[in-house]
C-alpha cells in the first residue's frame, strides 16, 4: 500500500486529523552469524523494504493498533499496558511502548497503523523494523530527542525483556543505522561500527526466501545464547575474558581436551572462527576481492550448519542449489537460521538463470517454492516526509 492509501484507512479506522508517517527498513546480514550476542563483528545491510507507520495522538488516553498485514487489531487502555497479547504481532509496538513508560514517558493516547512489506518469518527482521519504526515515531511524536543508539538498545530490551527473544543488538542496530548502497561493520561490544560501500559492479546480492516456516526459532535460538555461555565458562579456565570472541582462532586451537560436551565445542569453534570471517570478509571487500568475499559466505554456511546447526534441510538445499550454479561466487544463509532466507552473490548476467537453476533444484529437494528478492540497499529509519 503506498502512503495514500494508507491514509485513507487510517482515516476510515480511526477518523480524519494530521497524522505523521516514519518508516524502518528490514536488513540482511552478509557474514558474523550468531556473533552480536558473544560481543562480536558483524556486517549487516539495511534493505529498501520494511514497515511503514502513521500515527498520531489521541485524547483517549488508548492504544490502538492496526496493520495491514493482519487483522487482529487492538484497542488498550495507556495504563494497563504491561502484558503479552498472545503471540500477535502487537507485541512489537507494545513491548517497545512499556520501555517508554518505563523510562517515565507519558504517552497517553496513540493511533497507529503500521503496513509492512518485509516477507513475514524469513529472518529479514521484520521484528525489528516494527519496533524501531514505532521508536521513532514515538520519540518524534513526543519530542524525547533521543539518541539513536538509546533508542537502538530501547528496541532490543524491548524484544529481550517483553517478546523473550535473547536476541543481540545487530538487527535494531543494522535497521537503525543502516546506509544506503553500503554495509554497516560492526562491533557489537563497543559498538563502534564503520560504513563499508558496497562495490560490487557486476554483480547482485540475490536474497532466496526457503518459504519455510520457522519453528521454535525463538526456544532454539535461546538455546544457543546458552550454550555460548557455557563455552565462555569453560575457555575462562584458561584466559579470563567478557566474550567468546575475545579469543582467537590460534588461542582456540587445541582447546578442544577441555570440552566435555562435543556440543559445546562446536558453538564455541563457529562463533570464534565467523568472528575472525568477518574481519577477512571487510578487508575483501575494501580492496575489491569478491571471490574471497563469497568463499568466506560459503565457510560461514557450512561452520553455521555443521557446528553451530541452525540451517536445517530447506536453508541447506536451497544454499547448495546455489553453490551448483555457475557465477555464483558465494550463498549463506542469513540472520537466525532454522528456516528463513539466504543471501548469494550473483554475477549480474547469470541473476536470471540463477533464480529458475535453485528454484527448481530447491523444489524437487523440498516439494516447496522459493521466492526471489534482488536484494537493494536502503538507508536507516527515519521520518517520512
Ligand atoms: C537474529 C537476532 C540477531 C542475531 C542473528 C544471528 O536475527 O535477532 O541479534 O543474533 O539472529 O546472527
Amino acid at each position: 500500500m503506498d502512503t495514500v492509501q494508507l491514509e485513507t484507512m487510517f482515516a476510515n479506522l480511526y477518523g480524519n486529523s494530521e497524522t505523521r508517517v516514519f518508516f524502518a527498513p528490514g536488513r540482511v546480514n552478509l557474514i558474523g552469524e550468531h556473533t552480536d550476542y558473544n560481543g562480536g563483528y558483524v556486517l549487516p545491510c539495511a534493505l529498501s523494504f520494511g514497515t511503514t507507520l502513521i500515527l498520531r495522538k489521541n485524547k483517549l488516553n488508548r492504544i490502538r493498533l492496526a496493520t495491514t498485514n493482519f487483522d487482529f487489531r487492538a484497542d488498550l487502555p495507556w495504563a494497563e499496558i504491561g502484558d503479552k497479547v498472545g503471540n500477535e504481532w502487537i507485541n512489537y509496538p507494545l513491548g517497545v511502548l512499556l520501555q517508554f513508560k518505563q523510562r517515565g514517558f507519558n504517552i497517553g493516547g496513540v493511533d497507529m497503523l503500521f503496513s509492512g512489506n518485509i516477507p513475514n518469518g524469513a529472518g529479514l527482521s521484520s521484528s525489528a523494523s516494527i519496533e524501531m519504526v514505532t521508536a521513532i515515531a514515538i520519540d518524534d511524536l513526543l519530542d524525547i530527542k533521543m539518541d539513536r543508539v538509546e533508542l537502538i538498545k530501547l528496541c532490543r530490551a524491548a524484544e529481550n525483556q517483553f517478546v523473550g527473544m535473547n536476541c543481540g543488538i545487530m538487527d535494531q542496530f543494522a535497521v537503525g543505522m543502516g546506509h544506503k548502497n553500503s554495509a554497516l561493520f560492526l562491533n557489537c561490544r563497543s559498538l563502534e561500527y564503520k560504513i563499508i560501500p558496497m562495490n560490487i559492479g557486476g554483480f547482485s546480492l540475490v536474497i532466496a526466501n526457503t518459504n519455510k516456516r520457522r519453528e521454535l526459532a525463538a526456544s532454539k535460538y535461546n538455546e544457543r545464547v546458552s550454550e555460548c555461555s557455557t563455552a565462555l565458562k569453560v575457555l575462562r579456565q584458561v584466559k579470563p575474558m567478557a566474550d567468546l570472541t575475545d579469543m582467537s582462532i590460534a588461542e582456540f586451537s587445541g582447546l578442544e581436551y577441555l570440552f566435555e560436551d562435543t556440543t559445546i565445542f562446536k558453538r564455541a569453534k563457529h562463533v570464534i572462527s565467523e568472528n575472525d570471517r568477518v574481519l577477512q570478509a571487510v578487508s575483501a571487500l575494501s580492496s575489491g576481492n569478491l571471490t574471497l568475499f563469497g568463499e568466506l559466505m560459503n565457510q560461514s554456511h557450512i561452520s553455521l550448519r555443521d557446528d553451530y546447526e541452525v540451517t536445517g534441510f530447506e536453508l541447506d538445499s536451497i544454499v547448495s542449489a546455489a553453490w551448483n550454479t555457475k557465477g555464483v561466487l558465494g550463498a549463506r544463509m542469513t540472520g537466525a537460521g532454522f528456516g528463513g532466507c539466504s543471501v548469494n552473490l550473483v554475477k549480474d548476467s547469470v541473476v536470471q538463470d540463477f533464480i529458475s537453476n535453485v528454484a527448481s533444484a530447491y523444489n524437487s529437494l523440498t516439494g516447496l517454492t522459493a521466492e526471489f528478492y534482488n536484494a537493494s540497499l536502503g538507508d536507516a529509519a527515519g521520518k517520512v516526509d
